[in-house]
Order: structure tokens, then C-alpha cells, then sequence
């Protein structure tokens, strides 16, 4: 604590506004205290000199507007403040405008306690990169952290100091419209995202100015919801729980994330946002978490339609659990006092919960400078050049390549390609979901990146070709938010024949499908995960034509694309790329970048197949490698196997892996052993490969999945280079929750694999003695 916290201090514990010289006075005195102390000395003042409704009002985070994603919106917001009834704000941005907004609490309310501002910042700021689940495709941890890093940096100069980020839910049906907003399906890797995600919006220093609050969200489970139905039942046994859902949060929480986000679903029947267990035993208690509680919006009046009581026996229920800030929905600014009169709660509950608000505002420095991150002449941090070409990268790591018939990828810079489909030229839909501060004119389609990168040889044709789909009904769903299902003027049949006449002129065709924008994201859940019908039938008269076909499909789930799989000549998934999308396709598609993408989510055969992920148990009638059969584990009509799993991705080059070798084939628990391959490029261009280490218990006491990640490398490898990779296994790497929730290794044998993908074979074994 410095000195001139030490004033605001005073000028906060003295109850009419102090003098200078009453408070020159008082502050050798609180100095004493202060300097000897820590943030505990302060909150502990500052508490002692607030009415209850103060300590209320902390508790109160309200949006003015702008990002609504329930039926709320905060009113009277600028009297509240004065009153002392807000601790913080979300959904505004500028410095200037927040600016204004803190003004109000440091000269209007009582105390002048400054308020916090948060916003969804979830895949950039301004500058946007790819969304989250084509980030984690990337699996380029220094390269997330540094997207994290510079959202944080563009954020504080945007007037903000916390983000609603990282959103770590593992999901493993792609039904789930906020499959996109997290990293696919695999725990392992998702806690090494959360961290990465964590440390780039945290840095060392929460009071520098370039660095916000993140919030792990949703705690607990939400991407488990059933039947991927939004805000959906989830039910499952605590073991999957801790095994196979938690760790992400875990990770996070352990990385020093300042606060938590509840989420909207039930647990063990219990909703999280009044679930005790959930946000005091195991965050608080196990996990030793320190930070802050907040609820997704309205969450606490949704446990109402739950079935947990009426607005006051939620809010008392929410407080008591160990939510500490109520999100839009103003339960606790409205009844906590009720309940507290009435002994439903207590001084203490509420005090805990006001401490933690004051406590993140006070690591944020807001009391020392509540105006830290109102800096106008911080300005050129948002949106410049630099950010911008950390986009353009990120986005050309995060693509996969799913197929890549004849070589047919990387074009050539010459000769005529057609460019056709609803997504190739179009700015709406580049950014993908939760863009809410994004520049939606000001990002470079893929016509513009393919005319950048591709230089004067190259001709290029456009045509829409289709609509993203033709079902007005459908489409006036998924514009909440903007017209990004843009139905045209012209019939289906102009539309496509125009594709047709430009792919008939053409040596190549490139068609960019795929959904649009928001057809993925909060409440965009889909029971159908195909493309549109308008693009099934672009496709199949683009085929018709006989030129090779590139699909670039731009989705923010895995989507069901086994008929385009086999139609196409080469697709490349670019997720939602981002501000610099189409420099990032291009760069791609002309091989001035090479693929190196790897899927963090399968893709299944079709949604009959859901839920299918990669780390699943054997059952006692294993499925068997070469197709269905009866009394086996398996569907009559499909393969088990997923079209793409998780971990494939190719490149315009190839890998080879030689043999696993280990170093021995026993282990104790308290040594370790390493597994070792020599891959090598034995391909035509440099590239990137993710070399990537699974597990499997052969025997436990209880069943064991067929294969768990427990390591990878990224390596880059030049043409004709090779080079030896190494994993060190460690007993923590064998460790998993056995029936009394324990976390612990058993001795047995392991297999271990290291190849491309989940799907290697690539194997060697060892004994834990
Ligand atoms: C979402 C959260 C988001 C919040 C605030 C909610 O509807 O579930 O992810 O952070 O809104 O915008």
C-alpha cells in the first residue's frame, strides 16, 4: 500500500468530506497501519465504514446495455451508482465513456468506491482472433497466451479491467452451439489452454496497466448439457466430473485466475449458482481459490424456474453458496437486506462476499487510480498494425486441413480460380460469435485476401453461389443480432448458375461454406449439424462441373461433413478466423503458410454418433477396427470411428514417425521414463507438426479410457529434417479419480502412444511397479 492508496483510504473512512488538513493529519496515523500491512488492512477500514446497503451494493454488477444476452437489462444505472448500489459495470467500452461512468462513483456515491469494469473479451478485443475453438487448434501454447496478452493490453486501453474469459468447458457434442467458445474436448489439453489463456490476460501484475481480471467460466460442467440443448440438465457421475470436466477450471484456478464465473446449469441436481459444494467446498476449500465468485447473467433468478424458491430464498441461497457478485439480475441488491433482517443471512456472508469485490478492485489498483484504465492517449494499443498481423498468424496456426486430394492445395498464383459461396466475400460473419467488440466492416474477407496475397497472375472470379441458407424462418433465429443469414434478392437458381458459369471458366474452385456467425455460440444449439441445404446444392453443381473443388468452411462447431468429405477435392477448416480472416485463408491456400492445425473436438459421421470423443471406455464388447458387427459396441450403420478425430490435421507436407522407444520398460512411482520418436519430414515444404503422447491404463480399479493425452510438442521441421522427440513420463501422469474420488496411480501395465493423432497405433508398453 502506498501513500496515496493510504489517502483514499482516509478520504474514504472519514464520513463528511474531509479537509485537506483533517486529512494530512489522519494519514501519519493510518500510515503506520497501513504501511505495515497488506490489502487486508484496507479492505478491513473500508468495510468498518460501510452501511450494509453499501456492502449490498458491491455485490450488484449491472450492464447499462449492449451486451444482453437474457431478457434484462439494468435500469437507472447512473443513480444506482450514486447511491452506492453498483460494484460494476459490463457492456460499455472507451475510455472516455468509462471514464464518465466512474466519475459518477468517485464523485457522486458516498464513498467513492470505484467500480469495476468487465466485458466479454473472449477471442480479442478489438482486434479479433480466431475463435476460441480454432485457437485451441493451434495447440501453440505461447501463441494463445500471447492472443490473451494482447486482448488484455487492447482492453485496459479500451477502459477495462476484467474479462469474462477464458471459457474452459469441455464438450464433447457439437450440437452445443458454445462448443465454440472453448477448446474442444480433451481435459488435458484444455487445462493447458486455461493457463495459457490465464497468464496472457494476468501477466505478473494486476495493477499494471496493460493487464484485467480473467474469469474462468462456466463453473461447472456447462458443456455436458444434455443433448447439446443450451442451458440444458447436465447429470453426471462425479468421477467423469473430476476426471474429465473439472480439470480446466482446476487449471485456472491454480494459474491464479482472479475470478470464476458460475454457470447456468444444475449439478448433482443442484443449480451451480446456488450449489454450495460446487463454489465453497471444492473452489474454495479444495482448491484454495482466493478471488472472486461472479454468476452468468441472471443466473441467480433462473434458479427460480430450477425450482430452488422465489427471488429472495435464491439470493440468500446464492450468497450462502459462495457467489459473491449477482450478474443483471439484482436478487442480492434487492433482498439481501430482507433476508438479513430476517436471519436468513448473516453480516458475515455478506461482508465475505463485499471484501472479495473490494479485494479484486484493490489488486486492479482501482483505489489507488480509478481512472488506471481511462487513458486516452493509449489509443493506438486498439486495433493497430501490430495486432493485426498477430492475427493474420494466429488465424493461418489455427486452421486445420481435413483432406487434400492430388495435392490440389497450395494453389498456384496464376491461372483462374472461382471463388464462390455465401462466406467468400462477406465481413458479417468473419469474426465469429462473442466478436461484441469487433469491427464488422474493418476485417478482410476472403475475395480481399486471396486478391492481397494472390498478386496480379492470379484471376479470380467471385460469385455467391448460394445463400448461407434459404429458411427465412431459420434465418430471422439466427440474425438476433445482426443480418448475417443475408438472404439475396436473386433466386437460388441465378445464384448457382452464376457459380457455375465462373467454376466452368476455372482451373480451380475455392467455395467458402459454412455457417454463419452466430449460427453457433450461446443459445445456438442445432439438432442438425449439416450444411445448409442452399450449399449442399452449390456443392453438387460445382462438382458437377468437373474442376477440382477446395472447400474453405468457416463453423464454429465440428459439423457433419461426411457427403462433402467424399465430394471435395481438399476442405480447410478456418473456424471463424478473425479481423484478418482472409489474408490468414489466403496465406494458407497459396501455400505461403503451411497447415498445421489439429483438431481439438472430433467430427462426428453424423449427429447419431454424438456423443463421440477420442478418450472413451472399451465396454466389454469392444467395437472392432474395420466396421460394425453384431453384439459388438457399435451402431449397425456407421463406424465408430468419428470422419475427422480429435488430433488429425494434415499439412502440405508429411510426417513420418519411427517406432516408440522407451527407456525402460518398468517404472516406479517415484522415478520416471522417458518415450521417445524421431519424426521426420518427408514431404516438400518446411512444417509444423504436434507430436502428440497418449496413455492408457491397461488395467485399474476402475475401467480406464482406451487412450488419455498427457503430453505433446509442437516442432518445426524443415524439409527432409528429422528430428528425436522426447516425453517424459512421471507417476502424475498415470494418476486418475478412482471410486473414493482419490487421485492416484495404480501399479499395472500402460501403453503408451506417440504419433499425429488419436487415432495412432504407434505403441510401446511398461510396467508401474
Ligand atoms: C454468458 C456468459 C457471458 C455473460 C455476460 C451470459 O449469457 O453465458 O458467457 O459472460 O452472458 O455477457
Amino acid at each position: 500500500m502506498n501513500k496515496k492508496a493510504g489517502w483514499l483510504l482516509l478520504a474514504a473512512t472519514i464520513a463528511a468530506t474531509p479537509s485537506f488538513s483533517q486529512v494530512k493529519e489522519k494519514v501519519s496515523k493510518v500510515d503506520v497501519v497501513v504501511n505495515k500491512s497488506t490489502m487486508d488492512v484496507f479492505v478491513d477500514n473500508l468495510i468498518k465504514h460501510m452501511t450494509i446497503e453499501e456492502k449490498i451494493g458491491q455485490l450488484n454488477l449491472v450492464t447499462p446495455g449492449g451486451a444482453v444476452t437474457g431478457s434484462v437489462v439494468s435500469g437507472d444505472v447512473d443513480n444506482k451508482i450514486k447511491r452506492g448500489e453498483v460494484g460494476g459495470l459490463f457492456g460499455i467500452t472507451g475510455a472516455e465513456k468509462i471514464r464518465k461512468a466512474q466519475e459518477i462513483a468517485v464523485n457522486n456515491s458516498r464513498l467513492k468506491i470505484p467500480l469495476i469494469f468487465g466485458l466479454d473479451v473472449i477471442h480479442g478485443h478489438r482486434t479479433i482472433f480466431p475463435i476460441p475453438l480454432g485457437i485451441s487448434c493451434s495447440w501453440d501454447m505461447p501463441m494463445i497466451e500471447k492472443s490473451a496478452q494482447i486482448a488484455a493490453k487492447e482492453a485496459t486501453a479500451d477502459g477495462l479491467a476484467w474479462v469474462f474469459s477464458p471459457m474452459v468447458d469441455i464438450c464433447r457434442d457439437p450440437r452445443w452451439g458454445r462448443i465454440s467458445e472453448g477448446s474442444g474436448e480433451d481435459p488435458y489439453l484444455g487445462s493447458q489452454i486455461a493457463r495459457a489463456m490465464v497468464k496472457g490476460y494476468q501477466g505478473n501484475d494486476l495493477a499494471a496497466k496493460n493487464t484485467v481480471i480473467a474469469c474462468v467460466k462456466h463453473y461447472a460442467l456447462y458443456g455436458a448439457a444434455e443433448g447439446g440443448r443450451d442451458y440444458n440438465t447436465v447429470d453426471m457421475s462425479r468421477i467423469q466430473m473430476f476426471q474429465d470436466y473439472m480439470p480446466p477450471y482446476k487449471a485456472a484456478v491454480d494459474a491464479g485466475v482472479g475470478s470464476v464465473m458460475s454457470s447456468f446449469n444444475v449439478i448433482d441436481g443442484v443449480p451451480a449458482t446456488v450449489n454450495k459444494w460446487l463454489l465453497t467446498d471444492l473452489l474454495r476449500k479444495d482448491w484454495k481459490f482466493k478471488g472472486l465468485v461472479v454468476t452468468d447473467y441472471t443466473a441467480v433468478n433462473e434458479t427460480i424456474d430450477h425450482g430452488m424458491g422465489n427471488l429472495q430464498e435464491v439470493s440468500a441461497l446464492s450468497l450462502k453458496a459462495g457467489v459473491d457478485m449477482d450478474m443483471v439480475g439484482e436478487g442480492f441488491l434487492t433482498t439481501l437486506k430482507k433476508s438479513l433482517n430476517e436471519g436468513k443471512v448473516t453480516v458475515k456472508q455478506i461482508e465475505d462476499a463485499c471484501r472479495r469485490v473490494l479485494e479484486a478492485k484493490f489488486k486492479l489498483g482501482l483505489f489507488e487510480d480509478p481512472y488506471r484504465y481511462c487513458d486516452p492517449s493509449r489509443a493506438g494499443d486498439i486495433f493497430n498494425a501490430d495486432n493485426r498481423a498477430a492475427a493474420r498468424d494466429f488465424a493461418t496456426r489455427s486452421a486445420v486441413l481435413l483432406k487434400n486430394g492430388n495435392n490440389v492445395l497450395p494453389l498456384k498464383k496464376s491461372g483462374t480460380i472461382a471463388l464462390v459461396g455465401p462466406l467468400a466475400d462477406n465481413h458479417l460473419n468473419m469474426l465469429g460469435t462473442w466478436s461484441v467488440s469487433g469491427d464488422f466492416v474493418n476485417n478482410v474477407s476472403v475475395l480481399q485476401g486471396m486478391q492481397n496475397v494472390g498478386g496480379s497472375n492470379v484471376n479470380i472470379i467471385h460469385a455467391k453461389g448460394a445463400n448461407i441458407s434459404d429458411d427465412t424462418a431459420f434465418a430471422k433465429r439466427v440474425n438476433a443480432f445482426m443480418n448475417e443469414i443475408d438472404i439475396d434478392k436473386r433466386s437460388a437458381q441465378e445464384m448457382l448458375d452464376e457459380a457455375v458459369t465462373a467454376a466452368q471458366k476455372a482451373d480451380v474452385v475455392v467455395a467458402v461454406l459454412g455457417e454463419s456467425a452466430n449460427m453457433s455460440g450461446e443459445s445456438s444449439s442445432l439438432s442438425n449439424i449439416d450444411l445448409q441445404p442452399s450449399q449442399k446444392r452449390l456443392l453438387d453443381a460445382l462438382k458437377k462441373t468437373g474442376k477440382p473443388v477446395v472447400i474453405v468452411l468457416m463453423n464454429g462447431r465440428p459439423m457433419t461433413i461426411s457427403e462433402e468429405n467424399a465430394k471435395a477435392d481438399a476442405i480447410l477448416d478456418v473456424w471463424f478466423s478473425g479481423t484478418e480472416a482472409g489474408n490468414a485463408i489466403a496465406d494458407l491456400l497459396f501455400g505461403d503458410r503451411v497447415p498445421s492445425g489439429k483438431l481439438t473436438a472430433s467430427f462426428p459421421v453424423n449427429v447419431g454418433q454424438i456423443p463421440v470423443y477420442y478418450n472413451h471406455k472399451n465396454t466389454g464388447r469392444p467395437y472392432v477396427k474395420g466396421g460394425p458387427a453384431k453384439f459388438k459396441s457399435n451402431y449397425l450403420d456407421i463406424p465408430n470411428e468419428p470422419l475427422f478425430e480429435f488430433g488429425y490435421g494434415l499439412s502440405y507436407t508429411t510426417f513420418n514417425y519411427s517406432p516408440v522407444k522407451l527407456s525402460s520398460t518398468s517404472m516406479t512411482k517415484t522415478g520416471n521414463i522417458t518415450a521417445s520418436v524421431t519424426v521426420t519430414n518427408s514431404g516438400n515444404y518446411d512444417g509444423e507438426e504436434v507430436v502428440q503422447l497418449y496413455i492408457r491404463d491397461m488395467v485399474g480399479s476402475v475401467s480406464r479410457p482406451v487412450k488419455e493425452l498427457k503430453g505433446f510438442q509442437k516442432i518445426l521441421l524443415k524439409k527432409g529434417e528429422n528430428k528425436e522427440v522426447t516425453f517424459t513420463i512421471n507417476e502424475e501422469m498415470l494418476k486418475f479419480f478412482n471410486s473414493d474420488l482419490k487421485y492416484v496411480s495404480e501399479p499395472g501395465d500402460f501403453k503408451v502412444f506417440i504419433g499425429p493423432s488419436s487415432a495412432t497405433t504407434n505403441e510401446a508398453g511398461f510396467i508401474l511397479k
